[in-house]
């Protein structure tokens, strides 16, 4: 089986996290290239940017939010003192999370495949179209590279992309991504049963009526990710997982107040470059 050649499996009620099929379209599990992924990236971005801004843009203004729940590096201060330090975004989207950094100080760099997330961030923030997997940027040109979110669950090879994120970065490299047990559960906000296999690997991949691959999201284990940041030349300082905190009443695709008391929604991991 080619790499862009996914099993046929059809899951009935299923949705991405952001994704969502719809139409004359299919979704399936199996894998893709790191190409075909962020081909499929670009353009679903560029299409949902609008849509994707209208709804979060005012809980991601002025801030850096690690996930839905909330919690922002204003309150775990996971980068340390950021003023003058030289800090590269990657997924920024619309650069809501560079903007505050900016603010606190920080020469800062967003970057994002998507020119329309781009497009709509504050024209006074240097912004970079890229692809996260493969980052335009010299060795060790930046302290810190961190992402809320971004490029991480959309790329398939995890390692090659903590690898490449550990070249161009002299000091920490910080990723939020959905916690790896949501897996298991529907995309559903209220929903809480175990309706598949946390250890399956396979993609999730839309289609459309063409065959051509149009969203992907990976999964990965706990151990998955500490795998890869070690494989990356990397140490693991800190495994962070915000709790739902009372202030936030709002539900955010399926991470709502309902799981968020139960269970975690996310991950964040702060990795060192040796
Ligand atoms: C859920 S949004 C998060 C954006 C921002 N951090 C926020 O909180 O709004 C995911 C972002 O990842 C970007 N992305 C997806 N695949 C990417 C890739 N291969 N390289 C870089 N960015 C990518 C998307 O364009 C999108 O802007």
């Amino acid at each position: 089986m080619q790499a862009d050649e996914p099993q046929t499996i059809r899951w009935g009620r299923e949705k991405g996290q952001f994704g969502g099929a719809g139409g004359a379209g299919v979704i399936e599990r199996g894998s893709v290239s790191p190409a075909s992924a962020a081909a499929a990236h670009r353009r679903w971005w560029d299409e949902h940017a609008r849509e994707y801004l209208a709804e979060h843009g005012d809980a991601l203004a002025n801030r850096l939010q690690w996930g839905p729940e909330g919690v922002s590096e204003a309150e775990l201060g996971l980068m340390g003192a950021v003023a003058g330090r030289t800090i590269l975004e990657v997924g920024s989207g619309a650069g809501q999370c560079s903007q505050w950094l900016r603010s606190q100080g920080a020469h800062v760099i967003a970057s994002d495949i998507s020119l329309e997330m781009l497009r709509a961030g504050d024209p006074g923030l240097l912004r970079v179209q890229a692809d996260g997997f493969l980052l335009p940027f010299a060795d060790q040109s930046v302290d810190i590279t961190f992402s809320s979110y971004g490029a991480l669950p959309f790329l398939p090879d995890a390692p090659a992309v903590l690898r490449e994120w550990a070249r161009v970065t002299r000091d920490l490299v910080i990723f939020s991504v959905t916690h790896p047990m949501r897996w298991a559960l529907l995309d559903d906000p209220e929903d809480l049963t175990i309706s598949r296999s946390y250890f399956d690997r396979n993609a999730y991949i839309e289609r459309n009526d063409k065959h051509e691959v149009t969203y992907t999201e990976h999964h990965r284990t706990i151990g998955d990710w500490v795998g890869a940041i070690v494989s990356a030349g990397m140490s693991l300082e800190q495994i962070v997982e915000p709790e739902w905190p009372d202030r936030n009443t709002e539900t955010w695709g399926a991470w709502s107040p309902a799981r968020g008391k139960l269970i975690p929604g996310t991950a964040i991991f702060v990795a060192k470059v040796k």
